[in-house]
């Protein structure tokens, strides 16, 4: 809730009491305790001490309290005997699943979910002002249908949603029969608009940033993977710079793009984009709209995997997910399995490459291991590697239509009203130059 996240970023010390469910036949990539496991480090991304935890399966979930209301009273229970500032349920609840349960948990403890969690790191996190923009949109919008009126006023004194850009809170004038909730409502949809504008705005700039990028014919590479797989130490490692890195999740949100070498003196653009996770907020997926946008104009995407963790298999398939939910899944992918300095069976290692993709490569961006393996690849997919492609394109694209006879193979020329239908293969970098014309 508003005014509760926001004391949840100012001070590090809350404790947080912790709820799973298991809801039969919606069986979720990882099991209740792994994902209450993650649920941990998330609250302790947030700068909170976690007190204590429980779960329980449920054929489905009560619409009042989400859990079952013996359980609601354990949990009351239990928040009060360890002194907890704040329960936190791993499902997203409902605006009513918040409302009954804020009620019968009581007023010495906050009640917020998982989404509501993974906002606020997100919020801490955003750097640049395009991040904090889709943040606060994100929160504006999960908020939306949740605001009650006791903490609408609450937040009317404090800062803005994210507490850090602007605020809804005391500007709305009551018009005739409106009650102070429809006023805040109100508020908070026109801020939405503004947001929605200004991250319009933001992304067209970055547009053009992109085709500038596109037509200087260096071929770009997205780093995606689960958030703690060792991105931004592997960016840091190929293109020797100094990118923050930390074992916390999501340290890294806004893009970061290095220019990286690859053998025989091939140049490319790698972009470090923010981690993925298992119940990504859909309201995140949607205002990181423009900056997950990188990832489907790539030529080659790398998804990084850590081997060493015990769910490595979950969240491979988790990221493989939401690429697909983003529209990437058409890509040329490299799988990379990461921290291999960490695996003591080697053994282990294999067995999870034959289940997942026999290709992949084994690294460590620690220390160096499988490296120029790595960089070689790369080099392969992008600068030798043809890729089997059919598109169509206008007669006014006359450059890319000699681009494809002079640097690709082509099998077959349809001759169409105002352009060409060409079947054939082109290299790997220029992928992305013909995406907007794929058949
Ligand atoms: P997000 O920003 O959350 O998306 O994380 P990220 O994928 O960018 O991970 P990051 O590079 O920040 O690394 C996370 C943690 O894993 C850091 O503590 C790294 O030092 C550590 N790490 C990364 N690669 C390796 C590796 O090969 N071996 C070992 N032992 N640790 C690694």
């Amino acid at each position: 809730m508003m005014e509760n996240e926001l004391k949840l970023t100012q001070k590090p010390a809350e404790r947080a009491f912790l709820v799973g469910a298991e809801i039969k036949n919606q069986p979720g990539l990882l099991s209740i305790a792994d994902s209450l496991e993650e649920l941990r480090l998330l609250s302790e991304t947030a700068g909170l001490e976690v007190v204590g935890e429980t779960s329980q399966k449920l054929d489905k979930p009560n619409p009042a309290t989400y859990i079952g209301s013996g359980k609601v009273e354990e949990v009351r229970a239990l928040a009060e005997e360890t002194l907890a500032d704040v329960v936190i349920f791993d499902n997203e609840l409902s605006p009513r699943n918040l409302r009954d349960l804020s009620k019968a948990l009581g007023d010495s403890v906050r009640v917020i979910d998982r989404t509501a969690l993974i906002l606020d790191i997100f919020a801490q996190h955003a750097k640049t002002r395009e991040g904090a923009l889709q943040v606060e949109l994100a929160q504006y919008e999960y908020r939306l249908p949740r605001l009650t009126h006791a903490w609408a006023h609450l937040e009317r004194q404090g800062a803005g949603a994210s507490g850090r850009t602007g605020s809804v809170g005391g500007v709305g004038l009551r018009g005739p029969g409106e009650t102070q909730l429809e006023v805040d409502k109100r508020e908070i949809r026109k801020r939405i608009a503004v947001l929605k504008k200004q991250i319009e705005k933001m992304s067209d700039h970055r547009n053009l940033y992109r085709n500038q990028r596109k037509h200087s014919q260096i071929p770009i590479v997205s780093i995606v993977g689960y958030t703690n797989a060792g991105k931004s130490t592997l960016l840091n490692l190929m293109s020797n710079s100094d990118i923050y890195t930390a074992d916390k999740l999501f340290a890294t949100l806004d893009p970061t793009t290095r220019r990286v070498n690859l053998p025989g003196n091939h140049l490319s653009l790698f972009t470090d984009t923010v981690g993925f996770i298992q119940k990504l907020p859909t309201q995140l997926i949607a205002a990181f709209h423009s900056t997950l946008e990188e990832i489907t104009e790539a030529d080659l995407l790398l998804h990084i995997i850590d081997i060493s963790h015990p769910n490595a298999l979950a969240q491979f398939e988790s990221v493989r997910e939401t690429l697909k939910e983003i529209g990437a899944e058409n890509i040329p992918i490299l799988n990379v399995f990461n921290k291999a300095d960490l695996l003591e069976d080697a053994e282990e290692a294999k067995n999870l490459l034959a289940e997942t993709d026999p290709n992949a490569y084994l690294i460590s961006a620690k220390t160096g291991q499988g490296i120029d393996e790595l960089k070689t690849g790369i080099m392969e997919q992008l600068f030798e590697k043809m890729v089997p492609i059919r598109v169509r394109l206008p007669f006014r694209e006359g450059a890319l239509i000699a681009l494809f006879h002079e640097e690709g193979i082509v099998e077959s020329v349809e001759n169409e009203s105002g352009g060409v239908v060409i079947q054939g293969a082109v290299p790997g970098r220029y992928l992305t130059r013909f995406q907007k014309f794929l058949v």
